[in-house]
């Protein structure tokens, strides 16, 4: 009961949302996310799939040329199909760029809440079983309710308008599957993901570590090999089925991989709260350093960033440390990588919200700091209430129950470590909490009140990303500290 209540009120904040605008909303000739989401429902379902990736007479790629790999674009197709059935004009092909009428915006704001309701929620509630089953209604709730009512996710998704809870709820259920011990089926839908946004290869280190551990710990070298050619076999299959309509010719295939790899793009978009955006306000990376440089070094930090934890879960492979593994190497890519989008913060974001029980006060400030760190490209796009709202009805939603949930942590917690030492760090924590919510909020009153200096128009934008970048630098750091140190149970 308790939990259809909760999906029921996910469903409604989640309406609630669309009346708001989203990214691009009136503004030609380009528009914006929800322009390029329309745009590939009309090429898929006018052209053929081959077409779908290449510039012909009738795909100009210039125009919001589709750059997801090939499970967006059946989705695209799906949607398409229904959307076409209500509203054909919705879909014209090379006609209806720019198409925006209130009852066209309310079909694919719905295509987004059945995305939702078929892949996320499911994927949560078999990810609450699969880590939590056995722990206290407490924390059952709170993995449920903190992945329902984060904001961070529902402004991007629900407000700006993507569809990334398809490969994060996919990804969710791998991780679901591979804890309950399905191997195989977790790799599939990993798959599945990946190939529904490239972004979710941010876990692809995770999901390899892991499932290296758990093959390594067979008893005999045969079982070893053997496990580890049937996982190879389920990922070559997925792909290739994926892939099958581009696997005609070499060239569609290569033109497809063109398409969906950003080769010529920057260091970073916009203004994201990672370490080359931040620092470049006083180190100017780019003219330091040529591109190719660049992009060594970039991969190089991610991937030393990442080591530490990804070598105890070969070594130690377990079902939440999976989870952290997830959340880390999500971290290094957003922190230290080529190219990163200030909305790649959700990849992160997402296992540690499934995480919560173990994380009570992270999984309560992270959330709040991830939309934060989005609010320039927010306000952009007309959602600076919808923000204030969720913000406002997470924190409803997740204090009161910081004291509930995380009240026995905090219990285990003090057996382990003196008293005294656990009450200055509690204190201290406490400080740094509300400091930095005062700084976030002064930051708002500040750009609200203030006009920014000439010379530096961007001046809050860059002062908001940089707060978020020195506390995504923490969490990522503690979650490493947490999973050195801890030993997570090997079942839930
Ligand atoms: C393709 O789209 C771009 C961007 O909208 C536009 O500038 C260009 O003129 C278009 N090219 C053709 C051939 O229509």
């Amino acid at each position: 009961m308790k939990t259809w209540l909760l999906l029921g009120l996910g469903v409604l904040v989640r309406l609630a949302i669309g009346f708001h605008p989203y990214s691009g909303a009136g503004k030609p000739p380009m528009y914006g996310d929800y322009e390029a989401q329309r745009h590939w429902m009309e090429i898929t379902t006018k052209l053929p799939a081959r077409e779908w990736y290449t510039e012909t007479k009738s795909n100009n790629l210039s125009y919001w040329g589709l750059d997801y790999p090939p499970l967006s674009a059946y989705q695209s197709w799906l949607y398409g199909k229904a959307i076409e059935r209500c509203e054909p004009a919705a879909l014209a092909l090379s006609d209806s760029h720019g198409y925006e009428t209130s009852s066209s915006k309310h079909l694919m704001r719905l295509s987004v809440l059945a995305s939702d309701i078929i892949v996320l929620f499911p994927a949560l509630l078999a990810c609450r079983s699969a880590f939590y089953g056995k722990a206290p209604m407490a924390h059952r709730d709170w993995v449920l309710v903190g992945s329902l009512f984060q904001p961070a996710i529902l402004l991007i998704d629900h407000g700006h308008f993507q569809y990334n809870s398809i490969s994060l709820g996919l990804a969710a259920g791998a991780a679901a599957a591979i804890a309950g011990g399905r191997d195989i089926l977790g790799s599939v839908l990993f798959c599945l993901a990946m190939n529904h946004k490239q972004m979710a290869v941010y876990y692809a280190p995770a999901f390899f570590a892991h499932l290296l551990g758990k093959c390594l710990a067979r008893p005999t070298s045969k079982s070893v090999v053997a496990d580890i050619a049937k996982l190879g076999l389920a990922v070559t299959a997925t792909f290739a089925i994926m892939w099958a309509p581009f696997l005609g010719r070499t060239s569609d295939f290569l033109q497809v991989l063109h398409r969906i790899v950003p080769v010529r793009r920057g260091l970073y978009e916009d203004y994201v709260a990672n370490f080359w955006c931040t620092t470049s306000l006083a180190i100017k990376w780019r003219s330091l350093f040529s591109q190719q440089a660049l992009i060594r070094l970039c991969t190089v930090s991610t991937v030393l960033f990442a080591a530490p934890v990804l070598v105890k879960e070969v070594l130690r492979p377990t079902p939440r440390g999976l989870l952290v593994c997830m959340a880390s190497s999500a971290f290094a890519f957003y922190l230290f990588s080529y190219q990163v989008h200030e909305k790649s913060i959700l990849l992160p974001l997402m296992p540690v919200m499934l995480l919560g029980p173990d994380l009570p006060v992270t999984s309560r400030w992270l959330p709040a700091v991830a939309a934060f760190s989005m609010y320039p490209l927010l306000k952009k796009d007309g959602l600076a209430l919808a923000y204030a709202a969720l913000l406002m009805l997470w924190v409803a939603l997740a204090w009161p129950g910081e004291r509930m949930a995380g009240a026995q942590v905090l219990e285990a917690e003090k057996k382990k470590i003196p008293v005294g030492v656990h009450l200055a760090w509690d204190g201290l924590l406490g400080l740094l909490l509300k400091a930095s919510g005062g700084l976030a909020a002064g930051m708002h009153a500040a750009s609200c009140l203030m006009q920014a200096p000439e010379q530096y128009p961007y001046l809050f934008d860059a002062m908001m990303t940089s707060l978020s970048f020195l506390h995504f630098l923490a969490v990522a750091v503690h979650l490493q500290w947490e999973h050195l140190r801890h030993k997570w149970p090997t079942v839930h």
